[in-house]
């Protein structure tokens, strides 16, 4: 058996071909056109961009599997999509873009957040969507499009996200995976259906909501123009995928209650499963449908996890590689001798929701270096994934153990800062391919290569990393998280 996964992110596009023991065959990818920012803020991509880094991806990775294969396009068997999550993709009645997306990262929404909540009351929306109004969720985005250029909304005949866009080019069908439509803020996360009473307040005719269909459920096939652009069968069925962070657990195999993963990306996410939706009374955690029928999940997330690296790097140490930053950083004791990282480039999600926080270095002195700083920034994160933890200890949702993934779980030093911050001994596993390898996984299933996601991730999932917290440096973690945790109460004050 093999599987096609693909993962449309915001940097780029991976396709990664997995065989039936989770081997991956071949791989490749494609970068996007950075995001433009017409405004501070502001964060838009072209969805037809990522269809062409998703065809030179798809051909890359064909072209990498010859060395297995005499035809290799013609033995995938299934393919699965996840991507970047919340972007809001609006088509008018012939299936064309009407205006760059609003990806995920865009944060020029608060008014319209602020119309929802007085529309339909912030408890009210949490309890019909499990989540409060942010900036980051698609129906915000649709409504700065309806306030903003009306002319734009009255043309809409169709609403998806950046994935469900690249599947539409692949396959023709309009579909939406329950994780994904999680995130627009118009699913009845509980009941997995559209929420027909928020879609008629914020003025969105369900009929331009796609059909919903399960993680793992085959939604599309491959069209025949797909095909023959791209080498592939005519007819491959497409699975519906999930968004990144649903398709990553699943790859990371965080599918019951008690496992956790906690993945660095541009963004940072700690992520758990539940058997039911548990809700943050005061929206701090998402809560959304799990790439799993009948499980749920909660996530916080970290605006700016391994972006506070790049930028780093890119604005105080320009030409060092990560490596070489990191061996600088492993040099300077654990506590960064007390110098203090608040991540708050882009605003902040979890737990303090609030779009307009900014960053700070506190706690400089004359004794502090190039390598304190890259410390504090890699220990500043963890601090900000550890916000995470804090929340689920507030509401009881276990945690069994910890896996790391993403860009984060690479080099030695952050998996040891993260486990001892986080004091959980964290697992790295053999491949660690992200949100493609899960996405690949779901197609599996969807062809009835496994029984369910569960049996998928025990034939495939192996643990190739056990790093166990160290008993000093948890202390002076403790401690630093203690001072952590008073950043953003005092940066805030700073605005008033
Ligand atoms: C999840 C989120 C990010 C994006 C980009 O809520 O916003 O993970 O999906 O990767």
């Amino acid at each position: 058996m093999w599987l096609l996964g693909i993962d449309v992110g915001t940097g780029g596009t991976r396709a990664v071909i997995v065989d039936e023991n989770g081997i991956v065959v071949a791989a490749a990818s494609c970068e996007h056109a950075p995001f433009r920012s017409p405004e501070p803020g502001w964060a838009e991509q072209d969805p037809d961009d990522w269809w062409r880094a998703t065809q030179k991806a798809i051909l890359g990775a064909v072209a990498a599997a010859r060395h297995a294969s005499g035809n290799p396009g013609q033995q995938i068997d299934a393919i699965g999509l996840t991507g970047q999550m919340h972007g809001a993709v609006m088509l008018d009645r012939d299936g064309k873009v009407l205006r760059p997306a609003l990806i995920w990262c865009d944060q020029r929404t608060d008014d319209q957040c602020n119309w929802l909540h007085e529309e339909l009351g912030r408890e009210h929306l949490i309890e019909l969507t499990c989540n409060p109004a942010l900036p980051n969720f698609t129906l915000t985005k649709l409504l700065w499009v309806k306030d903003n250029e009306p002319e734009i909304f009255a043309s809409i005949h169709h609403i998806l996200c950046p994935k469900d866009y690249v599947r539409y080019r692949l396959t023709g069908r309009f579909a939406m995976d329950v994780h994904e439509a999680s995130g627009t803020l118009l699913l009845d996360v509980t009941n997995r259906q559209w929420s027909s009473t928020v879609a008629r307040v914020a003025g969105i005719p369900e009929a331009w909501l796609p059909q919903l269909f399960e993680s793992s459920e085959v939604c599309a096939h491959v069209s025949p123009a797909a095909a023959s652009a791209l080498g592939l069968v005519e007819g491959t069925p497409v699975v519906a995928g999930a968004g990144d962070q649903g398709a990553g657990a699943v790859g990371m195999g965080i599918l019951k209650p008690g496992s956790v993963s906690a993945t660095i990306g541009t963004s940072g996410v700690v992520f758990a499963a539940t058997d039911s939706p548990v809700r943050d009374p005061r929206g701090r955690l998402h809560t959304f449908c799990h790439a799993v029928p009948g499980r749920w999940h909660v996530m916080g997330v970290t605006q700016s996890a391994g972006l506070s690296l790049r930028w780093f790097r890119d604005t105080f140490a320009a030409g060092s590689t990560y490596d070489e930053l990191t061996t600088l950083a492993a040099k300077v004791p654990p506590g960064s001798d007390g110098l203090l990282w608040a991540p708050y480039l882009l605003g902040e999600r979890t737990p303090h929701l609030d779009s307009q926080a900014t960053a700070a270095f506190v706690g400089i002195t004359a004794g502090h270096s190039l390598a304190h700083f890259a410390r504090a920034v890699l220990e500043g994160v963890a601090y900000s994934l550890r916000d995470t933890f804090t929340l689920f200890a507030e509401l009881d949702i276990p945690v069994k153990g910890v896996r790391l993934g993403g860009g984060g779980a690479r080099g030695p030093l952050w998996r040891r800062i993260q486990a001892s911050v986080y004091n959980h001994p964290s697992e790295v596993l053999i491949a660690e391919e992200g949100g493609a390898f899960g996405a690949a996984l779901l197609a599996g299933v969807g062809v009835g290569g496994w029984p369910t996601a569960d049996a998928a991730c025990a034939s495939t999932l192996h643990v190739a990393q056990r790093v166990e917290p160290d008993t000093d440096a948890v202390k002076a973690y403790d401690a630093g998280y203690k001072v952590y945790q008073r950043l953003y109460p005092a940066l805030r004050s700073l605005r008033d």
